[in-house]
């Protein structure tokens, strides 16, 4: 059975540019509070986004970021992607729903993209909302080159637009500075 999201849990978009500085501080004591690592540097790598904030009396306990990004599987053509950052939840509450909630309203936001992806070190929580592993070749594209990443583990959540893919394929995202995914 799943653990259901406190029923006064309060969810919020805004695009980055619309986040004030008092957001943005809360935002980055979230996330490097619950990845554990100083999180200033989000701002370099996600500029033209929309975050979700999830807040309980006031206090944000819940935040992903995406952005529209082009994975392509093998040689196909660009997939219009969400692709997801800094997903946190606050680990005094961690096991409460809180992420399910998080990533259930991001799925319903994004749903007209072609594709939904992230890169994870907490698999089990994906495979638990019903995400799917990538199994294939990972890597990032620069100009006509290829740089590999095998170090990502990366998964996607398909959407009604999802063409036909095979996970075992090679998936390919454009490269970016900071981080590929
Ligand atoms: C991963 C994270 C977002 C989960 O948030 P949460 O609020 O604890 O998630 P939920 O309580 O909604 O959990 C949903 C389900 O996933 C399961 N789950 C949560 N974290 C898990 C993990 N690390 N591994 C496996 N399952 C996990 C829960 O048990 C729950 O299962 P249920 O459906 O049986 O109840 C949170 O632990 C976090 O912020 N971690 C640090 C940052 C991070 O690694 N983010 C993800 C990488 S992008």
């Amino acid at each position: 059975m799943t653990t259901p999201p406190p029923v006064d849990l309060e969810i919020v978009t805004l695009p980055t540019e619309a986040l004030g500085p008092a957001e943005r501080e809360e935002i980055v004591a979230l996330c490097t509070r619950a990845f554990g690592t100083d999180f200033s540097s989000l701002w370099h790598f996600v500029r033209r986004a929309d975050h979700l904030l999830a807040r309980l009396h006031g206090h944000l306990v819940g935040h992903t970021v995406w952005s529209t990004r082009h994975a392509r599987v093998e040689a196909g053509p660009p997939l219009r992607t969400a692709y997801l950052d800094a997903v946190a939840t606050d680990p005094d509450l961690w096991g409460r729903g809180i992420g399910r909630a998080v990533i259930a309203a991001v799925e319903d936001i994004t749903t007209g993209s072609d594709l939904r992806a992230l890169s994870t070190d907490r698999p089990g929580f994906y495979e638990r909302l019903g995400w799917e592993r990538w199994l294939g070749l990972t890597g990032g594209r620069d100009g006509d080159r290829i740089v590999p990443t095998p170090d990502e583990i990366v998964f996607i959540s398909r959407t009604p637009h999802t063409p036909p893919l095979d996970v075992h394929s090679l998936l390919t995202v454009e490269w970016r500075a900071g981080s590929i995914w």
